[in-house]
């Protein structure tokens, strides 16, 4: 857990030490962002880490889930960084029973309640020490 809260500084200081061993490898070289499969599993729990912390910021009264992934991208830059346009929909399940499980909640019919928000999200993972960092995560 506290691996998980080292800072970007920190981050960027493993980075320059791996990069000072020498090893230009695959992961090191710099590229442009590349389309992949919206069905890429690694980019699914992104987007269901981004639901889940929108929810826990939200002031809505239900929980919000992804509802369709409409650009994703990734790029190999020190680790990939992902980027995604996704959007997120209102389910049934209310914030306060905290015993949801989100991925069983079924979305909103049609209705007063039906709302659907599209996000942007910038994730820069690091496979090799296991750190994420969101740089964007933006719905409206
Ligand atoms: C980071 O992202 C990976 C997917 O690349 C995921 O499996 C892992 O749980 C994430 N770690 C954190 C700390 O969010
Ligand atoms: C939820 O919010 C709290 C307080 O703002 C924060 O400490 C916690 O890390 C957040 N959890 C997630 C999953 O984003
Ligand atoms: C990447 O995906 C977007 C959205 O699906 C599409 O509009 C675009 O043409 C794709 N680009 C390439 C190079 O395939």
């Amino acid at each position: 857990m506290t691996a998980r809260m080292l800072t970007l500084a920190a981050l960027l200081a493993v980075f320059e030490a791996i990069s000072a061993t020498g090893t230009h490898r695959g992961p090191s070289m710099p590229g442009s962002p590349q389309n992949i499969s919206r069905n890429d599993p690694t980019l699914q729990k992104l987007v269901f880490a981004a639901a889940a912390a929108f929810n826990n910021q939200s002031n809505d009264a239900f929980l919000f889930k992804p509802a369709d992934v409409i650009r994703a991208q990734k790029q190999i830059v020190k680790g990939v960084r992902f980027i995604v346009d996704f959007k997120i929909s209102r389910t049934v399940c209310r914030k306060r029973d905290h015993s949801s499980d989100l991925s069983a909640c079924d979305f909103q019919p049609a209705g007063r309640l039906q709302l659907t928000l599209e996000c942007h999200l910038e994730v820069w993972t690091v496979p090799w020490t296991h750190q994420n960092s969101t740089q964007k995560f933006l719905c409206r």
